[in-house]
């Protein structure tokens, strides 16, 4: 009888541990699985694109790695998912946050409407890509978005979002790409680390941004100290013309002519210092024929602009 028992219980272990299915499955998995699923509840998918490929049955560990889209990590956790262009209609997954390993997301190209939601940071804590470009989101830049500090590329151009850019977003140290471009944004743009890769041509076709790479911001002090900054050039330039007037405009002419772009803010101080005090017959004559009369003002001008 005691014999039998305890078959019996080996028997059982050893039928639930073959049985495929979820009862073994691990938290992570079912996380996973209940993310994957709520994209499916909550987008539409009229092209059958991700519906036919996303089955849920007979779950094993990793099995929705061969899903459409979805690329997993060693431990088959969902690490990538790319939908772009699959023609999804409806609101931002919020289901993701089930996602909770997800690394780079692609929804471009698809029907998303409604707001990025105000939590974005908790709903995709580690995203390092996020591509939501060429959707319908409106509503403003969530922003909860200078929290998700792994950050390297957010595209959110070609919608109708609205509003300004948070500020603190320049928070985002990481951040290489960063495009808005095409919507209905207004105000500064953030003062980014990667000016070098964040230029004007990731806000193009917006309501008003203004400031960084763009025209500076008329409420923002900025008009001051441009008028500061012009001023400064003609009083600059008012100053070295006074000293000696025909050498500078020459040195300006002839520098314009051999190299075809106008003298720097340094060549033309140096020439102020060296030909300070002398006699106009006394410096060496230029190599070029030097210009009519009429076309010197025209070229002090274009220097003026170009300082
Ligand atoms: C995340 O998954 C849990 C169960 O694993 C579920 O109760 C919860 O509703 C899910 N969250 C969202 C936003 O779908
Ligand atoms: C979305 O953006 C990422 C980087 O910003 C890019 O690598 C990817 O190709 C984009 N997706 C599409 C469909 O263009
Ligand atoms: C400018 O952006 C709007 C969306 O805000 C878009 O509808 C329009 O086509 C864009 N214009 C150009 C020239 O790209
Ligand atoms: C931003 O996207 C627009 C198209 O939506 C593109 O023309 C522009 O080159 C992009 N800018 C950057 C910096 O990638």
């Amino acid at each position: 009888m005691l014999l039998n028992a305890r078959a019996l219980v080996l028997l059982h272990i050893l039928v639930w541990s073959l049985l495929p299915g979820t009862f073994s499955l691990r938290s992570g998995t079912l996380s996973d699985i209940s993310c994957l699923k709520s994209i499916t509840d909550s987008l539409e998918d009229p092209l059958n694109n991700i519906k036919s490929s996303w089955t849920f049955n007979k779950l094993k560990e990793g099995s929705f790695c061969r899903y459409v889209g979805v690329t997993c990590w060693n431990s088959f956790r969902v690490r990538d998912l790319d939908l772009a262009n699959k023609g999804l209609r409806g609101e931002f997954p919020r289901g993701l946050v089930n996602c909770s390993e997800l690394l780079t997301l692609d929804l471009s190209g698809n029907v998303i409407s409604g707001s990025i939601p105000q939590g974005i940071n908790y709903i995709l804590p580690s995203i390092k890509m996020l591509n939501l470009s060429n959707n319908h989101l409106s509503g403003e830049i969530p922003l909860s978005f200078a929290s998700c500090s792994s950050l390297e590329s957010l595209r959110l151009d070609n919608n109708r979002l609205k509003g300004g850019i948070p500020k603190q977003l320049s928070q985002l140290s990481l951040l290489r790409i960063f495009n808005v471009s095409n919507n209905l944004l207004s105000g500064p743009v953030p003062d980014f680390f990667s000016r070098d890769t964040i230029s004007s041509e990731s806000y193009v076709n917006n309501s008003g941004l203004c400031g960084g790479p763009l025209d500076c911001c008329k409420n923002d002090g900025c008009t001051f100290e441009g008028s500061f900054k012009i001023g400064f050039k003609i009083g600059f330039i008012i100053f070295c013309s006074f000293i000696n007037p025909y050498i500078l405009l020459c040195n300006w002419v002839s520098s314009y002519m051999k190299n075809e772009t106008m003298p720097t803010k340094t060549t033309v101080l140096e020439e102020c210092r060296k030909n300070k005090g002398k006699q106009v017959d006394q410096i060496t004559p230029l190599p070029n024929k030097g210009l009519h009369q009429e076309e010197i003002i025209p070229v002090f001008f274009l220097a003026l602009l170009n300082i």
